[in-house]
């Protein structure tokens, strides 16, 4: 089967080509348009991210077709982003995507945003399938899933208050670094080659030794409490001398909370494979924390590349050629909604 997706449920336009079968899906071609214009403003506006989404969706859906080096009548299906993001932003990829498949008489497919994120990284490597336990860290969402098949979700943890990359940006702003803040953090925690971040260790949230499986708070974070600490810091701080030192801090404590909590699931559920998904995903400190804590137990961690961990069409057009496998199809009243529970949920 060969799939178009689409991707329009924030600040980027994006178009991909996939085709195959089960979990040996080959990414024909992906085109990624993203918002430059939000940087001005510090953040996505959403009115302004619709009127772009309706200037790029017809020459970067294009552009994936002239890339996979076909014509739109090899299309089987096409997959859109419906759910959850930027409704106005939503409903120009879900509009399009439904004309289209009409337009040519074949069958279309609603996805959920974070399913895509969960699916993204099986396009790179091909162990990242289920089962296994994954971690989505997002610009809005921050899951921690235990996955025993594609299409069934156990949810043990999720965030109370900011999501993972909300934390990012926000602590980007207090350092006066550019939006999206999280590769920036990134960047200049690794400047903190002398471990000044020593003096601005910050408590680790929802983090305690007696926590035990079936409290409320063994898997869910929160980090609200950390960016007030970061502010706090920030106030007495010398920016110049001491942002590195701060951004290294505030980057160790919120990696350190996600490592525990994903190994406390790993643990629970007896999983030997972490997948991360998500624009955090792509941080290398996470990643390599957590491979150093799962690692000497035979535990593989599977992250995606920048492309593919942030928001794509790709990781839309796997996760709808799954649900088209399966059999599912939406129709012409599909509609983009802000927020969804993420489909497949089974009890915990
Ligand atoms: O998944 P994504 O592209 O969009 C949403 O679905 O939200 O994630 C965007 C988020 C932003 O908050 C951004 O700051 C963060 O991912 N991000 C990072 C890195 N690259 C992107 N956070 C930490 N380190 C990075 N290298
Ligand atoms: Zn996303």
């Amino acid at each position: 089967m060969r799939v178009l997706g689409i991707e329009t449920s924030c600040d980027e336009t994006s178009a991909a080509v996939l085709e195959g079968s089960g979990d040996s899906v080959v990414q024909r071609s992906l085109v990624i348009l993203s918002q430059d214009v939000h940087r001005i403003f510090g953040g996505v506006v959403p009115e302004i991210a619709s009127r772009a989404h309706l200037t790029a969706i017809v020459p970067v859906v294009d552009r994936a077709l002239a890339d996979a080096g076909i014509t739109r009548r090899e299309i089987d299906a096409v997959a859109v982003t419906n759910a959850p993001g930027l409704v106005g932003a939503l409903l120009v990829g879900v509009s399009y995507a439904k004309a289209y498949a009409f337009a040519l008489g074949v069958p279309v497919i609603g996805v959920h945003h974070m399913e895509g994120h969960l699916f993204a990284t099986a396009l790179e490597h091909p162990q990242a399938v289920p089962p296994f336990t994954a971690l989505l860290v997002s610009g809005g969402h921050t899951l921690l899933i235990d996955v025993d098949a594609w299409g069934r979700y156990r949810l043990l943890g999720r965030t109370r208050d900011d999501a993972a990359g909300e934390a990012f940006d926000k602590v980007a702003k207090l350092l006066g670094l550019p939006y999206p803040g999280g590769p920036h953090i990134e960047r200049l925690a690794a400047t903190d080659v002398a471990a000044a971040s020593d003096r601005f260790r910050f408590a680790r949230p929802m983090l305690r030794r007696d926590q035990a499986p079936g409290d409320d708070d063994y898997y869910d974070v929160s980090f609200s409490g950390l960016k007030t600490a970061v502010r706090n810091a920030v106030t007495t701080a010398d920016l110049e001398r001491d942002g590195a030192a701060i951004a290294r801090a505030f980057q160790d404590a919120l990696v350190d909370t996600l490592v525990e909590k994903t190994t406390r699931a790993v643990a629970q559920f007896g999983r030997d494979r972490v997948v991360l998904g998500g624009g955090v995903a792509c941080n290398n400190a996470l990643a390599n924390a957590m491979r150093g804590r799962l690692a000497p137990d035979g535990v593989s961690v599977f992250a995606p590349s920048v492309r593919l961990a942030t928001d794509n069409a790709a990781m839309i057009a796997r996760a709808g050629l799954f649900h088209l496998e399966n059999g599912e199809r939406s129709d012409l009243e599909l509609n983009a909604f802000a927020s969804q529970p993420l489909p497949g949920l089974v009890a915990a």
